[in-house]
This record gives C-alpha cells, sequence and structure tokens, in this order.
C-alpha cells in the first residue's frame, strides 16, 4: 500500500535559515506517527508544507496519495489539521464552530447535523454542544478542535502540539480520543508533541528532528534502546537533539513559544 505520507527531500528556506532540511520520511496508513524535537527543529513547518499552506523551496511530498505541489485541491480534501494555536471560536458554541467547519470541508447540508451529533458524541463533548467555547476548559477545546479537523472523515490527521498547555487528566482524555480515532476510522495521524510521555504512549513509530533534520527514526524503544541500557524517551531526546534547550538561534523562538503558551493559558483561564 501507498504510504499516507511521503516526503522527497523536501525543504523549506526562510532567507538563510533551512528550516527544513532534505526531509525523506513515509508514514504507513493508519499509524500514529509523532514528529519530535525541540523548539525551532522544523516540526510545524513540515506540516504546514504537507498541508499545503506553505509552498516548499525544494523537494515535494504527498499527502493520502496526492503530490502537494501538483494536486493541493485533493490534498486539501483528504486532511485534517488542528493548528499550534487554538483555531476554536471562542464566541461560538461547540455545535456552532462543527457547522463553520462542516460549511468549509463542502459536507452536504443532509450530513452535516448527523456528523455534527457523531464527532460530539465521539469527541465526550455532547452535554456542553450548546456552550461558548470561551467557557469550555483546555482539554475541552482541544477535543472540540479534533472534532472539527475529522467531521469530514479525512484520512490523514495533522495534530501540531495537541495536548499543550493540558493539565496530565486532559491530556490523558484527548489521548484516548486520538487513539480512539484510530481505531475506529483507520485514520493515519501525524502528531507533533514535547511530551515524550505521550509520545511513547501514542505513538506507533516517532522521528526526531533537528535544525532541520530527521536525525532518527523508529518505535519509541528502539530510539530510547539506541539511546543506552535502560534509558526512556526521554534520554533519547537529549542524546538525539542535544541538550534539549531551544535551537532556534536565537531566543525568538523560544519567546515566541513560552508567549503562545501563556496566551493560551490566558484564554483558557
Ligand atoms: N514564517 C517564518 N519566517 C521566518 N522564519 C520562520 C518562519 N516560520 C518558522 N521559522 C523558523 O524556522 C525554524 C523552524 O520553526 P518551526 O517549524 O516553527 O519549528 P518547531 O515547530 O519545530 O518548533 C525556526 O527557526 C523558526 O524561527
Ligand atoms: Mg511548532
Amino acid at each position: 500500500m501507498a504510504p499516507a505520507i511521503a516526503t522527497r527531500e523536501l525543504t523549506r528556506r526562510f532567507d538563510a535559515l533551512v528550516a527544513v532540511n532534505a526531509l525523506n520520511l513515509d508514514v504507513q496508513a493508519g499509524e500514529v506517527f509523532g514528529l519530535l524535537g525541540p523548539n525551532g527543529a522544523g516540526k510545524t513547518t513540515t506540516i504546514k508544507m504537507l498541508i499545503t499552506l506553505l509552498p516548499p523551496s525544494s523537494g515535494t511530498a504527498s499527502v493520502a496519495g496526492h503530490d502537494i505541489l501538483h494536486e493541493p485541491r485533493l490534498v486539501r480534501r483528504s486532511i485534517g489539521y488542528v493548528p499550534q494555536l487554538l483555531s476554536s471560536d471562542g464566541a461560538l458554541s461547540a455545535r456552532e464552530n462543527l457547522m463553520t467547519s462542516a460549511r468549509l470541508y463542502h459536507l452536504p447540508g443532509a450530513d452535516r447535523s448527523a456528523r455534527i451529533e457523531e464527532a460530539l458524541e465521539f469527541m465526550g463533548l455532547e452535554s456542553s454542544a450548546d456552550r461558548l467555547v470561551r467557557t469550555f476548559s483546555g482539554g475541552m477545546i482541544r477535543r472540540l478542535e479534533i472534532a472539527q479537523a475529522m467531521l469530514h472523515r479525512p484520512e490523514v490527521l495533522f495534530l501540531d502540539e495537541p495536548t499543550v498547555g493540558l493539565d496530565p487528566t486532559a491530556r490523558k482524555a484527548v489521548w484516548g480520543h486520538i487513539r480512539g480515532l484510530r481505531e475506529a476510522e483507520g485514520t493515519t495521524i501525524l502528531l507533533t508533541t514535547h511530551y515524550m510521555d505521550e509520545a511513547a504512549e501514542l505513538c506507533g513509530r516517532v522521528g526526531f528532528m533537528h535544525l532541520g533534520k530527521l536525525v532518527a527514526l523508529g518505535t519509541p524503544a528502539e530510539l530510547s534502546a539506541q539511546a543506552g541500557p535502560g534509558k526512556d524517551l526521554d534520554d533519547a531526546f537529549t542524546y538525539f537533539t542535544g541538550s534539549g534547550l531551544d535551537e532556534a538561534g536565537e531566543q525568538g523562538g523560544q519567546f515566541r513559544d513560552v508567549s503562545r503558551t501563556r496566551r493560551t493559558a490566558r484564554r483558557l483561564g
């Protein structure tokens, strides 16, 4: 079977900076794949190219069998995307947010309400469907965003830091739903995370990115073992990507991520 995601020398430059450097990666259909690495490693830039929001500087990729350069419309129809920043509208209810997504993804009118009810139930949000999203907890918002991104039953789902800023209970709830989605729909999922326990728990395989390059690829157990006897994925992170500190080269990346998290926390609070 053709891979759900295949990148070939996928590269993105921002002036002198090579944010993603000749990435070659295959993700098989039905996999939950984790792209790991410090802030500034190039994870979000990779996702943005795969979802056709950002053109590559060179190289290419296919998603659900469609080339991102030549078939961007078909790619977009095959994917769901939950961005790193909050994307639900706090001034609308959960149901209204889902209706917006239903229109965005051109769901046929006749299917809309049934799909929305299904998605609400799947994500455990039925009883909160008509509440304004700004009254939701962070975990509920993330579940709603995933519900919005899966409404049209995409083949491939991209989740950029799906649990950043959530408390442990909310994170585990999101994990359960991600796992359920893969089991129920066979959805291929590519996610990024800073939490190694999350990656070890959810992902069949993970890849470490460091300064735009894929530096290690394998199951969490394989990569942990490569870091040494008795090591875990946290140790592997340090082993493959250096100190684990920011590598954006300046404080910008770090500041941006901190301010994002704060903003998220404030909006959620
Ligand atoms: N639009 C942009 N313009 C200039 N530099 C960018 C832009 N987007 C990302 N970068 C830079 O590219 C690098 C990779 O960023 P990103 O893909 O967001 O990393 P990650 O998601 O792994 O934290 C960083 O050094 C970041 O500052
Ligand atoms: Mg990112």
